[in-house]
């Protein structure tokens, strides 16, 4: 019967056969000891001279690593493992006779290790990050479908801007332009209106000029959108979430997040109520702090590192200045030099996880507001149906899915936290 390393416990004293890769080995005497993974795990083969044919215990010694291979064997409960068990091998065969395998044992920088991303993500640092990825994305989606959030997928190719026209990907569409999306937010507008409460999660592109550990060209984004919902209400959604999804991962993942070597303790206390600043007290702070930020300005990557390397909890920013923020943006009309907005920042430095808010829900404003951003009207003419028949009070916001999984993990850099990262300078592999 063909096993899975990580159902091994199942099978104890029973013959196996285990497909996978030779990951490492070591000899001693007449005893070889191969290390193969499976994809779920990582186990011991012990192979005894006496007990296998000659040219087997042969194959097996010059067997290179990463090859693939058939182990046969019978599995035995081992203290000393760190898994707790082993195989006792009968029988070994390459099935892919690797080349010489380019990431050795030695230290290699995160730039080697990332032009060779295609083979590293078989090791065990990618390897952990990316089931805890798998993890977090299952969380995201359990929470929404299991709180009458209905999925609504938005397009990839669009034809015009959500976030700002710096940082579009012009793609030829056949005798047109086209964007690839930079947000799903405005097609969440329409379907709330049709659905009550949406989301949508997919790739989204931005051509970030900034080379930053903070900026990926193409990352995914989950955007929930609610119908009848204002800004403090979407905060407390926002706040439940990133609790929910934390949590799960404290839950479901320990194991993946020891061998990142994560000190758990500033993810067991993300709980509500999370830390809340106005715009204008957030300024102090920094101001008092020593950063350079005037009033007006919007948060620069240092002012996140600035504001949250302390913090023990997320701190949600609401009511940034509307000018620094995108076009549909409801002013707040207790200050409509502000908008109606929040970012939540994940502490321990790592800053923007989440962008949302109320959205502009009257006509006329919304209008002057695309005209004043210099945009072109006719291309939002769908977007302004909207408020056109039965305009409604509706909030939203969209969550960084590789911003948060590199803090859950406290990685140095989201290149790490996506399986083949797309960067300023880097498309490969
Ligand atoms: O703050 P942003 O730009 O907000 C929006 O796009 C809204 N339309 C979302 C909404 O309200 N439906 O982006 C949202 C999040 C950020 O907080 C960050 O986590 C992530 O998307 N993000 C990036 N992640 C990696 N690389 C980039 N270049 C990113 N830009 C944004
Ligand atoms: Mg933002």
């Amino acid at each position: 019967m063909n096993v899975a390393v990580e159902r091994i416990a199942d099978f104890v004293g029973q013959e196996v056969v285990l497909k996978g890769w030779l990951r490492a080995k070591r000899s001693k005497g007449k005893i070889h000891f191969l290390l193969v993974r499976d994809g779920t795990g990582v186990i011991q083969c012990v192979m005894e001279q006496s007990k296998v044919a000659q040219d087997m215990f042969e194959i097996a010694e010059h067997c290179p690593l990463e090859s693939s291979v058939e182990v046969k064997g019978t599995v035995r409960a081992d203290k000393r493992s760190p898994i707790g068990f082993e195989i006792d091998v009968s029988s070994f065969k390459i099935l892919g006779l690797a080349e010489e395998y380019p990431i050795g044992r030695k230290e290699h920088g995160i730039g080697f290790l990332m032009q060779w991303r295609h083979l590293y993500l078989r090791h065990k640092e990618p390897h952990a990050i990316m089931r805890i990825r798998a993890t977090l994305i299952r969380a995201i989606r359990d929470f929404f479908d299991s709180r009458g959030f209905i999925l609504v997928d938005a397009p990839i190719l669009t034809p015009a801007a959500c976030e700002g026209t710096t940082t579009l990907f012009q793609v030829g569409y056949f005798d047109e332009v086209a964007y690839l999306t930079q947000s799903g937010q405005l097609y969440n507008e329409a379907t709330a209106a049709a659905f009550g409460k949406v989301y949508c999660f997919g790739p989204t592109f931005r051509a970030e000029k900034s080379k930053t550990r903070r900026h990926l060209m193409e990352f995914w984004m989950v955007e929930p959108e609610m119908a009848f919902c204002d800004l403090e209400e979407n905060i407390q959604v926002a706040e439940e979430f990133v609790e929910y999804i934390v949590g799960r991962v404290l839950e479901e993942r320990r194991k993946e997040l020891e061998a990142l070597e994560r000190d758990t303790r500033p993810l067991e206390s993300v709980k509500r109520p999370f830390i809340r600043l106005h715009y204008n007290e957030a300024v102090e702070i920094l101001r008092s702090k020593g950063s350079d930020i005037q009033w007006g300005d919007d948060f620069g990557g240092d002012d996140e590192t600035i504001l949250t390397k302390d913090a023990e909890k997320p701190i949600v920013v609401h009511r940034f200045p509307a000018e620094v923020k995108a076009f549909y943006m409801k002013k707040d009309p207790q200050d409509p030099r502000l908008a109606l907005c929040m970012d939540v920042l994940a502490p321990e430095g790592y800053g923007e996880i989440i962008g949302g808010g109320q959205r502009e829900d009257d006509l006329k404003t919304l209008e002057e507001s695309i005209k004043a951003h210099g945009l072109p009207m006719e291309a939002f003419s769908w977007y302004l149906d909207i408020r056109r028949y039965g305009t409604f009070e509706h909030s939203g916001f969209g969550l960084g899915v590789e911003r948060t999984l590199a803090w859950i993990c406290g990685l140095k850099h989201v290149r790490e936290a996506i399986p083949f990262p797309r960067t300023l300078d880097k498309i490969w592999p």
